[in-house]
């Protein structure tokens, strides 16, 4: 195979068939997603189901999501947290949290689901803390602002996902303009350098092109 992002998709379409299977729940969420016109960037259906995974690994009751959009990776990490679980997810288009709420109470999740609509950096203050696993996946500009807060709201042990950090390889780009690459870039220098994390990040190809994804625990 040459490796071309269609031949990395359809070894992913092979890899979700596979291993996710279908699902009327999540596929209604994405159908929901499209038609509301939000951009199709949520976690490809085996990240998504890496989310859930690793939800259930580490036992996590109490999932913090920043960047909710259509509910999708959310109606992945709320299945994980079982019953009496709860997932606190943060959307900062009103338009975005109201089509995510539909598609989560039709997953049949929705009384685990609390949906905070607002900027992180304004919602994050709020939250009371003691997450278990959180999951940053919304402007990368505030990266680090999101890992901070992920280190407040959380407990030694906690685990934090950071979504998007390869970006079809630009991270390397030390001269980079793109705001995107340039939070990216900082909140992996943040996952490296701050003595609260310890981490590591793998790069995807797939469905979503060329990308990645940082895994840390809170020390
Ligand atoms: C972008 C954001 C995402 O969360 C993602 O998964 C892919 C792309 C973006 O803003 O470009
Ligand atoms: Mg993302």
């Amino acid at each position: 195979m040459e490796p071309t992002p269609e031949s990395w998709s359809k070894a992913d379409d092979y890899l979700a068939e596979t291993l996710v299977g279908h699902d009327p729940a999540l596929e209604a969420a994405l159908e929901a997603q499209r038609a509301a016109g939000m951009p199709d960037i949520e976690v490809a259906p085996v990240g998504g189901k890496l989310l859930h995974l690793l939800a259930r690994i580490s036992g996590a009751r109490r999932v913090l999501e920043i960047g909710t959009l259509g509910g999708y990776s959310t109606i992945w990490l709320a299945r994980a947290v079982g019953e009496g679980g709860r997932v606190v997810t943060i959307e900062a288009e009103a338009d975005n949290a109201a089509i995510a709420r539909t598609s989560i109470d039709a997953a049949g999740v929705g009384e685990r689901v609390d949906i905070r609509i607002g900027r992180g950096e304004d919602v994050l203050p709020t939250l009371v803390g003691g997450f278990d696993l959180v999951f940053i996946d919304a402007d990368k500009e505030s990266n680090t602002l999101y890992l901070d807060w992920a280190a407040k709201l959380g407990h030694p042990g906690t685990v934090i996902v950071l979504d998007n950090i390869g970006r079809d390889g630009e991270i390397v780009d030390d001269d980079t303009t793109d705001s995107k690459v340039i939070g990216t870039r900082e909140g992996l220098r943040m996952l490296g350098e701050d003595p609260r994390f310890d981490a590591t990040a793998l790069q995807t190809v797939g469905a979503k092109g060329w990308d990645g994804v940082a895994l840390a625990v809170v020390v």
